[in-house]
């Protein structure tokens, strides 16, 4: 009798996504402590910010260009479909995606948005026109405070959705590598 071949992991993240992710968090979190740390913020706070924006930016055109699991087309569901899963989830039967999940996907954008809108209002202080503009400061405060939370909410996610599928996703966003797909998985 034949026996069935092992399964072995697949490539899932390509480089630019994984480097991408961890630049982007490390980045937010230097933006963040200097922020508080300094008072004022100094060049750290802007080198940082600025880096996030680089993150955001490149992965916002990597999501056009890259591989199958990196394009938007991969993980931005319809609303429909996010719901449908967002009930699954809600009765513990959410099937296993090998890409972003659809609230992964959202949430993912969310971030992108929130850090980009965060680094175009700091950037925007620093120009002739909005120097000293109370409202923009404002704005970048609010969504500089609110990040944090977005932040937790994408943990617990990662958490929650590694301990249902049995699978470690921190592991697979640093050697981009998870087991095939099978049985209801979604490829
Ligand atoms: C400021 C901090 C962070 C930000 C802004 C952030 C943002 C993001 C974004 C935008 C994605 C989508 C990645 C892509 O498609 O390119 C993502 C995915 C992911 N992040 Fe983070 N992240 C942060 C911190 C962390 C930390 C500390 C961990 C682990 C302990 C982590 C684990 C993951 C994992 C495992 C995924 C893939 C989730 C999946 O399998 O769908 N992230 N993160
Ligand atoms: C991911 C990017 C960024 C994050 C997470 C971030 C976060 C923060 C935080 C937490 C504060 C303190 C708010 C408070 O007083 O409670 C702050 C203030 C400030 N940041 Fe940023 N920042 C980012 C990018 C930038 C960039 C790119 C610039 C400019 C080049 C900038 C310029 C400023 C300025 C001028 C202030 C003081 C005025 C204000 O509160 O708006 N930031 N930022």
């Amino acid at each position: 009798m034949r026996s069935a071949a092992p399964r072995r992991p697949i490539p899932v993240w390509d480089v630019a996504v994984r480097l991408l992710h961890w630049t982007l968090a490390c980045a937010v979190a230097v933006a963040w402590t200097s922020a508080l740390e300094i008072g004022v913020p100094g060049p750290w706070h802007e080198a940082a910010g600025y880096t996030a924006a680089a993150c955001v930016t490149l992965r916002l055109l990597w999501g056009l260009v890259g591989s199958r699991h990196a394009r938007f087309t991969d993980f931005l569901r319809s609303p429909a479909v996010t719901w449908r899963y967002t009930q699954q989830v809600w009765q513990g039967r959410a099937p296993r995606h090998i890409g972003h999940n659809p609230l992964g996907g959202w949430m993912a954008l969310t971030l992108w948005l929130t850090t980009g809108g965060i680094a175009f209002t700091g950037w925007l202080q620093t120009t002739d026109r909005f120097w000293g503009s109370e409202a923009l400061e404002q704005v970048h405060t609010t969504l500089a405070w609110g990040l944090p939370g977005l932040v937790a909410f994408h943990l617990v996610g990662v958490w929650l959705t590694s301990r249902h599928q049995r699978e470690n996703l921190v592991k697979a966003m640093l050697d981009g590598r998870k087991m095939p797909p099978s049985g209801d998985d979604v490829a």
